[in-house]
């Protein structure tokens, strides 16, 4: 059977790095408190020459130069964004441009912080379908912009930036010792809504808006809905979590990864955790800390890796894959 194998993985991060204490002077908070209840530690934020087309091309660049290739060789681009460069065309389609490439197809997926999770879900579907051979799959966000400034509950949370994966079609035996993706699950619910959203938006004030978030409710809710997902990918794959290599979570607080990890079992030693460097960089986190795991040889070919996400919506999702 086909197998959509990731071939390379690649990141780009704005140049500005923006420190916890940077924030003491503009709101009332301290490095203290945003490291004890998140784990962030820094996160770079985007200058206005970067964006997220500009930031989605670079990390793409890097994941071709990893796997060996260059755009020719791409049949599809799949990008995980909430904050496009412009309502529409979408802008995977402006990366199609950057990249050179006047071949293939291009769209945007918005699923907020579960994007790239949905995106390689997509891609993988497209390439087992026979559509595509080689996806660009990648998460880009410059969620600075939609940022209100003055709230010190949310602006101390995200920050800016891209990764990139290659995924490309290869033969399977249809067992879980296939490289590529295994299993996937995928979930959504509308109730939540109020919990974690824009308030604007081109069909209802015609504006870009501002994130809001009620973090604790968000919190109360993650654990169980990150857990449940995960539960039904091992049984997909009739895996359970001792066989993983590698979980590489949604970074967007270091206490519900922790939760997560040891509700499901999973070892510490286990965990790639970059939410101290990036902070939540929405639909970029997982490939982000995919592609630390990668540079710093932690994730090697045949491991198997766990990759999960939620998010706005809510959405909610986890991707179980052998490297
Ligand atoms: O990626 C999408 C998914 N999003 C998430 O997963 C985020 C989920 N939520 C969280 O990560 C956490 O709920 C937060 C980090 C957002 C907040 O942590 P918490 O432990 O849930 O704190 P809290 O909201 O219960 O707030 C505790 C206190 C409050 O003061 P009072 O009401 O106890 O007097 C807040 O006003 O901390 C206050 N606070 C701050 N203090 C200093 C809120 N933000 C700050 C701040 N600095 N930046």
């Amino acid at each position: 059977m086909i197998r959509s194998v990731v071939r390379g993985t690649g990141a780009a991060l704005p140049r500005r790095i923006m420190k916890n204490a940077d924030f003491e002077g503009m709101v009332e908070t301290s490095d203290e408190w945003i490291a004890q209840r998140t784990g962030i530690r820094q996160r770079h934020i985007a200058a206005d020459d970067e964006t997220t087309a500009s930031l989605g091309e670079a990390a793409a660049r890097a994941a071709l130069a990893n796997a060996g290739l260059t755009p020719d060789d791409i049949d599809l681009i799949v990008l995980a964004t909430s904050t496009p460069n412009n309502t529409f065309p979408a802008t995977a389609v402006e990366i199609q441009n950057r990249l050179g490439m006047q071949h293939g197809f291009a769209f945007d997926m918005q699923a907020v912080c579960s994007g790239f999770v949905y995106a390689v879900t997509t891609a993988d579907l497209y390439i087992r379908g026979g559509l595509a051979k080689r996806v660009l799959v990648i998460g880009s966000e410059t969620f600075s912009r939609i940022l209100d400034w003055s709230d010190r509950s949310t602006c101390v949370l995200f920050g800016d930036g891209a990764g990139a994966i290659v995924l490309e079609a290869g033969e399977g035996d249809g067992t879980i010792a296939d490289r590529g993706v295994l299993a996937a699950s995928l979930r959504s619910d509308g109730t939540h809504k109020e919990k974690l959203f824009v308030d604007g938006g081109p069909s209802t004030t015609g504006t870009v808006g501002h994130l809001r978030m009620e973090g604790r409710e968000v919190f109360k809710h993650a654990v169980g809905m990150i857990t449940d997902v995960i539960e039904a990918t091992f049984s997909a794959a009739g895996i359970t979590a001792d066989d993983l290599d590698w979980f590489v979570p949604h970074q967007a607080n270091k206490r519900i990864i922790d939760a997560s990890a040891k509700k499901l079992g999973i070892a510490e030693q286990k965990v790639v955790v970059t939410v101290d460097l990036h902070g939540n960089t929405s639909a970029a986190s997982v490939p982000l800390a995919l592609s630390v795991a990668v540079a710093d040889r932690r994730i090697k070919k045949g491991d198997l890796v766990l990759l999960e996400a939620m998010g706005g919506g809510f959405t909610w999702g986890a991707v179980l894959v052998r490297w």
